[in-house]
């Protein structure tokens, strides 16, 4: 292989911490377009004729960091190949951050810990664990203000099959965002940005588009070409295997075949039944998820967890199925109501609470505003758990905080009472109670009334019949309700168990 010529195309550039894997990662991404990966590190130590730690060490940072600039704003303005990996430290430079601006930036994502078991010790910043970690702290956020997209993982399979999503960013609106998503069945794109449902989708086959009717009649036209469409009512009441069924058939009658893929464009609602008509069509094609509201933008379309109601039950029938892909842009929200744009603030909070860190300190501001910036964050956090456990074998189950008691609540209350969401805001606050996390309760309380979520039970609601439902739950997950409490945010553990005085008391609060 030859390295490619200098080229006026925008580069992958890869850049992240220490020990992230860029160097592996850019060959990897060279090797899938046929040319040969350069290394700022091996330039620099090329031109000054001795390794890195060496010069640091005779010369200090600073006379590196000149030499390092040099270097990268020279390959950064003619790229001798389409991928190049970064120094960790490059971007430190304010020349170096304009001249990535043309640039595909491509983020390796790593945490602390993998950071210094891979590189602690051995270069001239980790040396000292401590020094290590607040470096991490600092550099984290320019790293992420510069990322077009977002790797979790280094290896040579993972890098070649994200490539082609990668380079497929350079057809989005700008500002896209695009984070590889990995979980045990499949890998996924997930592009996030302001006018991103209009993008060109890259993948093969027709397109059938599944919608509700109000979802259809606002945004469809944007969803791009399709072979057929067909509009579930809106709302809950639609999650039925009947409405399923009715969506196999009429992809049947349209001729959809086992190389099509279903387009799901809407809710949550329309991504669990479009989702699993996908698991189930033909024994399963590719379903690509437009979501349109806050809960799907934030949580639902990720993950692959796919299903109707039935009368006995919520998510009853269901499946694994993982999309091909998605497109979330928060510009469709614009058309969003007020009382359903609430309950997706419920899904945000539980999911900064788990999270922790810079997605807990922006939330617990309480600005209103919903951007690419917060879906990112939420989306990364989701699809960091299931990357871990996919199907609620352990990790995943922190996605349920607040969910038992806001189930419990739901089903009290025959799902007509509160929204999802608003039900799973009662239930993080009876979360809270559990954990016994008094201040943190009060704040997410207030938090929650921002937004325009309830924060009391109505009185109607019989606490009785609440404990009923929770016992119900008790008897279908075998003799025990685990439940996800919080020690703080980003510490949050599963499987508690929990006395039922303490039950009684917790939900006493919440009518209080
Ligand atoms: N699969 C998962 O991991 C997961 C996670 C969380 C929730 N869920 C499921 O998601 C469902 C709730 O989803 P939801 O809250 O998105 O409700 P939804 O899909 O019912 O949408 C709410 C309402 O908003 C309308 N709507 C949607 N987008 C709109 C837009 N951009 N402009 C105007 N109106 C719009 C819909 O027509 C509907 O009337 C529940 O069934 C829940 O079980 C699934």
């Amino acid at each position: 292989m030859e390295a490619a010529p200098a080229v006026d195309a925008p580069a992958l550039v890869f850049v992240g911490f220490m020990g992230a894997g860029k160097t592996t990662a850019a060959r990897a991404a060279a090797a899938a377009l046929g040319a040969h990966a350069v290394d700022s590190d091996a330039v620099v130590e090329e031109r000054l004729g001795q390794r890195v730690e060496d010069y640091f060490a005779s010369h200090g940072e600073e006379a590196f960091r000149a030499h390092e600039e040099e270097v990268v704003c020279g390959l950064l303005a003619a790229p001798p190949g389409p991928a190049i990996s970064l120094g960790g430290g490059a971007i430190g430079s304010a020349r170096v951050r304009e001249a990535l601006a043309r640039h595909v930036v491509v983020l390796l994502d790593v945490d602390p810990d993998t950071a210094w078991r891979r590189a602690g010790g051995r270069r001239p910043l980790a040396r000292d664990r401590e020094r290590f970690e607040a470096l991490y702290d600092e550099r984290r956020p320019v790293y992420e203000s510069l990322a077009d997209a977002i790797l979790t993982d280094s290896s040579r399979e993972v890098v070649r099959r994200a490539v082609p999503a990668i380079a497929a960013l350079r057809a989005t609106p700008p500002g896209t965002r695009m984070l590889w998503a990995r979980s045990a069945s499949r890998d996924y794109p997930v592009y996030v940005g302001d006018g991103v449902l209009g993008a060109p989708r890259e993948i093969g086959g027709r397109s059938f588009l599944v919608t509700d009717e109000i979802v259809g009649a606002l945004h469809g036209a944007r969803a791009g070409d399709v072979a057929a469409a067909v509009s579930i009512p809106p709302g809950e009441a639609a999650k039925t295997w009947e409405q399923a069924g009715r969506v196999l058939r009429a992809l049947a009658a349209a001729r959809m075949g086992h190389d099509d893929h279903v387009v799901a464009l809407g809710g949550g609602v329309v991504g669990d039944l479009a989702g699993f008509c996908a698991a189930t069509y033909q024994r399963g094609v590719p379903v690509v998820q437009l979501p349109t509201t806050l809960v799907a933008q934030v949580d639902s379309a990720y993950g692959g967890k796919t299903g109707v109601d039935l009368p006995e039950g919520k998510n009853y029938a269901g499946a694994y199925h993982q999309p091909a892909a998605v497109y979330a842009d928060p510009t469709v929200l614009a058309t969003l109501p007020g009382g359903e744009l609430a309950a997706g603030w419920a899904e945000v909070v539980k999911t900064a609470l788990v999270a922790g860190g810079p997605l807990w300190e922006r939330v617990r501001r309480g600005e209103p505003g919903v951007d690419a910036d917060l879906v990112v964050a939420c989306a990364r956090m989701k699809l960091a758990v299931v990357a871990q456990d996919e199907r609620d074998a352990g990790r995943r189950q922190v996605l349920n905080l607040g969910h038992t008691i806001g189930h419990a609540i739901e089903t009290a209350t025959g799902y007509t009472r509160y929204r999802h969401g608003e039900a799973v805001g009662l239930g993080l606050l009876a979360a809270l109670t559990l954990s016994d996390q008094p201040a943190l309760r009060a704040e997410v309380a207030a938090l929650l009334a921002t937004h325009g979520l309830p924060t009391e039970l109505d009185p109607a609601v019989d606490h009785v019949t609440v404990l009923g439902a929770l016992e119900g739950d008790k008897k279908r997950r075998g003799g025990r309700v685990g439940f996800v409490l919080v020690e703080a945010p980003g510490d949050v553990r599963t499987g508690r168990s929990v006395r039922d005085d303490d039950l009684v008391r917790a939900l006493g609060e919440l009518s209080a």
